[in-house]
C-alpha cells in the first residue's frame, strides 16, 4: 500500500514491488515444503481507511487512502501468479481495526460485497471469506453464487466449536452464537492477557479441568434466584454436573437485562444467546419457574444445599422534577416507539450509546447529555474496535453530543442543561437516564438468615457486562461442592 510504504528500494514503489515480500515468502515456502504444498493469505483487497488511524463507516462514500478494489483485484492476480493457492478475504487494516476485527454495529457477512468483486474480476482464484459468516444462509448464499469457496468461521468457533457439526445436523438452535462482542477475545490478547471468550467460558482452556461430576452422595440442590445470564449460566453448568438446580425468574422471561440490551437491531446475537440458553436448560431438564418472585419463605423451604443470587441490578435513576416523562434506559429500549421524535438520553455509556443509534435508525432525532469530556469515557474497557466504531457511529449518524454538560430538570418542553455556566433548554418528547447500574442483592439477607451456604453472582454482585456474568455463572457453577 503506497499510503504506507514509502520506500525507495525494491520493496517499495510499483505494485511489483511492494509485494514483494510477499512473494519472498510464498516462494520460501514452496522452495521447502514443495510445490503441491498449498499456502493461502490473508488478504485485504481493500483498507477502508480515511486517514492515519481513521476508518470509514460502513456505506460512508468517502477517499480511500490505502488500497483501494482496483489495486486490490490487481494485487490478487499477482499474488496468485507468485504462488498463492487461495487467498482468506477480509478488508480493513489497523488503522480501521472495526473492519479486520467486527463488532456487532458491522453487518454479517460485511466481507462478502468485496469478495465479490474480487470473484467477478478474477472468477479463477479460490476465496476464502471470513467476517460474522455464522449465518447459515447467508454463508450458503456466498458459496452457491461462487464468491467464496471456503467459509471462514473465527469467532464462532471459539463461541463455540461444535458449530460446524451442529450446523450440519440442522442444529442451529443448539449453537451457542458469538455475540461480536470482542471481550473475551481480541479485547483481551489487546490487552496482553491469554484469549478467552465472554460466551464459552471453557474456550481456550478446554483441557485445563474437566467438570467435577456429582455423585448420588454429592448431588446438590441448588436454589437459583434470578434467570439472566448469570444464573442462567450456573444452571447449565450445574445441570451438566449432575447437580440439581432450581432456577427462579421473577418475571415471565428469561434474560434479565440482556432482554433489552438485545433490542437494538445491531444486537440479535444477545436475544440469540438467550435463546440458546432457554434451550440448553430445556434440554438439560431443569426445572424454571417464571413469574416466580422468591422471598424468605421460597428460600427456607427450597431444601436447597445452596443459593446463587443472580438478582442482577437495579438501574440508578434521577429526580428530574416534573415536565416530559423521563423514562429509564432498559424501559425505553423495550419500547422504543413510545418515546417520540426527539429524546434526550442523560449518560453516554455504552447503553446510552447504543440507544441513540438504535433510535436514530428509527428515525428519531437524539441528544445525548454527557457529564464527562465525551461519551464512552467511563465504561469499563472495551475493546478498542468495539469503542471506537461506536464512538464514531455516534457522530456518523448525527447524534448530537452535549459533552460536559449536566442535567438540570425537565419542563413541558424538554430537558434543561448547564454547560459551562450556562443553561440551555433540549427540546424533547421523551427524556432517558442511561446513568448506570448498581447491584441488587437485598436477598443475600434473607438467604444468610436461612443458614443456607450462598454465593452472589452476576451484576448482583458487581455490574460489568454480559461476559463477567457468565463467567460468574461458570466459576462458582463449575466448583460447586458439599
Ligand atoms: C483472537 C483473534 C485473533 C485474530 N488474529 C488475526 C490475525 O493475526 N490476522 C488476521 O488477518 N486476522 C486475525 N483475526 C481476525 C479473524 O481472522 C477474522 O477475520 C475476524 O475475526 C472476522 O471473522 P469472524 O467473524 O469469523 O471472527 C483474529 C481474530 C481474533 C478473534
Ligand atoms: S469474546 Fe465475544 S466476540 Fe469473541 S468469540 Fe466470544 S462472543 Fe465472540
Amino acid at each position: 500500500m503506497s499510503f504506507f510504504n514509502h520506500r525507495t528500494d525494491e520493496y517499495g514503489g510499483s505494485l511489483e514491488n511492494r509485494l514483494r515480500f510477499a512473494r519472498e515468502v510464498v516462494e520460501a515456502i514452496h522452495a521447502g515444503a514443495g510445490d503441491d504444498f498449498p499456502v493461502q493469505l490473508r488478504f485485504s483487497p481493500k483498507s477502508m481507511i480515511k486517514d492515519f488511524g481513521v476508518g470509514a463507516m460502513p456505506g460512508e462514500t468517502f477517499t480511500e487512502m490505502g488500497r483501494d478494489m482496483d489495486e486490490g483485484i490487481e494485487a490478487a492476480r499477482l499474488l496468485v501468479s507468485y504462488g498463492y493457492e487461495a487467498l482468506d478475504v477480509d478488508v480493513g487494516s489497523y488503522d480501521s481495526w472495526y473492519w479486520s476485527h467486527p463488532p456487532m454495529y458491522q453487518a454479517k457477512g460485511l466481507y462478502v460485497p468485496y469478495a465479490r468483486q474480487l470473484h467477478e474480476a478474477c472468477p479463477e482464484i479460490p476465496l476464502i471469506v471470513a467476517g460474522r459468516m455464522d449465518d447459515p444462509e447467508l454463508a450458503a448464499a456466498a458459496t452457491a453464487d461462487g464468491t467464496a469457496t471456503l467459509i471462514s468461521l473465527a469467532r464462532p468457533t471459539l463461541a463455540d466449536p461444535e458449530i460446524v457439526n451442529k450446523l450440519q445436523r440442522g442444529r442451529r438452535d443448539l449453537v451457542r452464537p458469538c455475540i461480536s462482542c470482542q471481550e473475551g477475545c481480541i479485547g483481551r490478547i489487546e490487552h496482553y492477557s491469554s484469549l478467552r471468550c465472554a460466551v464459552n467460558p471453557l474456550a481456550a482452556r478446554e483441557t485445563e479441568r474437566p467438570l467435577p461430576q456429582a455423585s448420588d452422595r454429592t448431588r446438590m440442590r441448588v436454589l437459583i434466584i434470578g434467570g439472566g445470564v448469570a444464573g442462567m449460566e450456573a444452571a447449565r453448568v450445574l445441570a451438566e454436573r449432575g447437580h440439581t438446580p432450581v432456577l427462579h425468574e421473577a418475571s415471565d422471561r428469561l434474560g434479565g437485562v440482556v432482554i433489552a440490551g438485545g433490542q437494538p437491531s445491531f444486537k440479535e446475537d444477545d436475544l440469540a444467546l438467550i435463546a440458546w440458553y432457554e434451550r440448553q436448560l430445556e434440554d438439560l431438564g431443569v426445572e424454571v419457574h417464571l413469574n416466580s418472585p422468591v422471598d424468605a419463605e421460597v428460600i427456607r423451604a427450597s431444601g436447597a444445599d445452596h443459593v446463587l443470587v443472580a438478582t442482577g441490578s437495579t438501574p440508578r435513576l434521577l429526580d428530574l422534577g416534573e415536565g416530559v416523562p423521563v423514562v429509564e434506559a432498559t424501559d425505553a429500549l423495550l419500547d422504543q416507539d413510545a418515546l417520540g421524535k426527539q429524546v434526550v438520553i442523560i449518560g453516554g455509556g455504552l447503553t446510552g450509546c447504543e440507544l441513540a443509534i438504535s433510535l436514530r435508525e428509527r428515525g428519531v432525532e437524539v441528544t445525548i447529555v454527557e457529564a464527562l469530556a465525551d461519551v464512552l469515557e467511563k465504561n469499563a474497557p472495551l475493546c478498542m474496535a468495539n469503542h471506537v466504531m461506536l464512538h464514531d457511529l455516534v457522530s456518523y449518524r448525527g447524534i448530537e453530543v452535549l459533552a460536559g454538560a449536566r442535567a438540570e430538570h425537565v419542563t413541558a418542553a424538554g430537558l434543561l442543561v448547564s454547560v459551562d455556566g450556562d443553561q440551555r433548554l433540549i427540546p424533547a418528547q421523551t427524556v432517558v437516564t442511561a446513568i448506570g447500574y448498581t447491584p441488587r442483592h437485598e436477598l443475600e439477607t434473607e438467604v444468610k438468615a436461612a443458614g443456607i451456604p450462598y454465593h452472589v453472582i452476576g451484576d448482583a454482585r458487581r455490574c460489568a457486562n454480559i461476559m463477567y456474568a457468565i463467567w460468574d455463572g461458570f466459576e462458582v457453577a463449575s466448583q460447586l461442592a458439599k
